[in-house]
């Protein structure tokens, strides 16, 4: 049995890290998306919020599973038995750290594969950290996010109040 990990921060999950779950979870055998922690990045959402609201949009694909992991993704991957990790790309500004995470992630588990896999064009400008910029200032995230998520996401990172005053403002 093939079994992939789609890690990342998911900070909130967006439409276009939906896509590449929905294209692996038919690619793989089984599939884990695992939030795993970013040391570089501040999270606006906890890690359980995370994976709750994934599990919240892939309820429907029954070979996809939702977990969490504070330490190496190889040490996760090595528990689970996980020879694959999928992960989309963008465009060319991803691919250097991609490619730095894919070989070290090789080096500490030889038997790990990276599979990449285009970001449908629609998604081509989509982040999280877009989606969190987007809605700080009362801006539409409509088209960025699940629509079974949009309010809960909206709530967390644009207050209605904030809402007004980020649409009112001027300096
Ligand atoms: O969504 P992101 O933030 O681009 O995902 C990056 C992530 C979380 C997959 C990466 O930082 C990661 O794998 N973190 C876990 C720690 C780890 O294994 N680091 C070594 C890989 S270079």
């Amino acid at each position: 049995m093939k079994i992939a990990i789609c890690p990342g921060s998911f900070d909130p999950v967006t439409k276009g890290h939906l896509d590449i779950i929905s294209r692996a979870a038919r690619l793989f055998d089984r599939v884990i998306v695992l939030v795993v922690i970013n040391p570089a990045k501040n999270p606006s959402f906890s890690v359980e919020e995370r994976v709750e609201l994934i599990r919240r949009v892939t309820g429907h694909l029954s070979n996809v599973t939702v977990d969490a992991y504070h330490g190496l993704l190889v040490d996760y991957m090595r528990e689970k038995q996980a020879t694959v990790i999928v992960k989309g790309l963008r465009a060319v500004s991803d691919f250097e750290y991609e490619f730095q995470m894919a070989l070290t992630n090789k080096k500490l588990y030889p038997q790990a594969d990276t599979v990449f896999l285009t970001t449908n064009a629609e998604h081509m400008y989509l982040s999280s950290s877009i989606v969190k910029q987007v809605a700080s200032f009362g801006g539409d995230i409509a088209d960025f996010v699940p629509s079974q998520l949009l309010e809960d996401i909206q709530a967390r990172l644009c207050p209605r109040d904030t809402a007004q005053e980020a649409k009112g403002a001027s300096i």
